[in-house]
């Protein structure tokens, strides 16, 4: 049995990610899909803590940030009352990874989970998996384990798809990634620092199965090459309408309101826009900061949604607590 170390407490940021190119191989006979997909953590962070108690008592609390009346009130009254009702404690991704991670190392002490979210659900951006990736290094790290490991991927892989990443995103490992299989297979790439994405969240979240249920795989898949190439620094500007998502379409026709974000994205001048994952969040690649910036000004006075101005995520030093 892996015995706790000296460190007690550990808080850490789980980073929300964007899909810059995601494109369908094949249907499996799983219910999954083979794809390849290119993503890029970024700084829209939930706050992940996890604390050692010596009671052998087990909690987890989970609340939003701002509260879901602040997110109501910015999302106007359309906004579907299930986009900020957190699953129960068995049913949620994060108590989830607690339970597998100690299953799995054998781990009996007591601990009192809480997190912090900002991360929409329903919005493609990851963010249960972000909060199941950050229990996982969290554990990692009381431990003493390398959250990395190939027992640990294994774990997040069991979790889901973008799992596996977004654990090498909240280690502060891996700043983007070519997911193959699916999803679970990381190559890396160094995203350049100097990215500025515009995000238009609408009030109706999307279910992903769903959007997947809907899907077309292609005869003729698109590459994600070019999109690498920009990512990675090689290309200092992008051709048009050059981030691909696959799940667009399907997302388009299951909800209208996805429509009208792209468009509004368009025509704020954002260099090239898509959805993220299997949505309902929107996004557009931005000149600069202060273009992005302004552009979330312009598009929260349109009523379509929130919009905020990210970056890649530029992980910080843990706030750990010893004994
Ligand atoms: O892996 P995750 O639990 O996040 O996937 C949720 C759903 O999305 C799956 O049940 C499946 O319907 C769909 N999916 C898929 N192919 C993938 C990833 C997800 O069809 N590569």
């Amino acid at each position: 049995m892996a015995s706790a170390t000296a460190i007690v407490r550990c808080c850490l940021q789980a980073p929300a990610k964007l899909n810059l190119h995601l494109e369908l191989l094949n249907r499996r006979s799983d219910g999954y899909h083979d794809l390849e997909t290119v993503m890029v953590a970024i700084d829209l962070c939930d706050d992940v803590s996890v604390q050692l108690r010596d009671d052998h008592e087990r909690t987890f609390h989970c609340r939003w940030s701002p509260h879901p009346t602040g997110w109501r009130w910015r999302l106007g009254e359309n906004a579907q009352s299930t986009a900020f009702c957190l699953p129960s404690n068995e049913r949620n991704l994060a108590w989830k990874a607690a339970e597998s991670v100690c299953q799995t190392l054998g781990f009996e002490e007591g601990f009192a989970i809480d997190i912090t979210k900002r991360i929409p659900m329903g919005a493609g951006l990851g963010g249960a998996s972000a909060d199941a990736a950050g229990v996982l290094v969290a554990f990692a790290q009381l431990m003493e384990l390398d959250p990395c490991s190939e027992s640990m991927m294994q774990i997040a892989e069991g979790l889901g798809s973008d799992v596996p990443f977004l654990v090498a995103a909240a280690a502060g490992t891996m700043s983007g990634c070519i997911a193959r299989g699916r999803g679970e297979q990381l190559q890396s790439i160094a995203v350049r620092k100097d990215l500025h994405f515009v995000l238009l969240y609408p009030p109706q979240p999307l279910s992903t199965k769903e959007v997947y249920e809907h899907s077309r795989v292609p005869s003729d898949p698109l590459g994600s090459q070019s999109v690498v190439d920009f990512l990675c620094g090689d290309l200092s500007r992008p051709k048009t309408a050059f981030i691909h998502n696959r799940l667009q379409s399907p997302a388009c026709e299951l909800e209208p309101q996805v429509v009208r974000c792209l468009a509004a994205l368009r025509d704020a001048g954002a260099m090239s826009v898509a959805l993220t994952g299997s949505g309902s969040t929107c996004f557009g690649l931005c000149r600069s900061a202060m273009e992005a910036r302004r552009m979330a000004r312009q598009l929260s006075c349109q009523g379509l949604g929130i919009a905020m101005a990210v970056r890649p995520f530029n992980k910080r030093a843990n706030n750990n607590e010893s004994a």
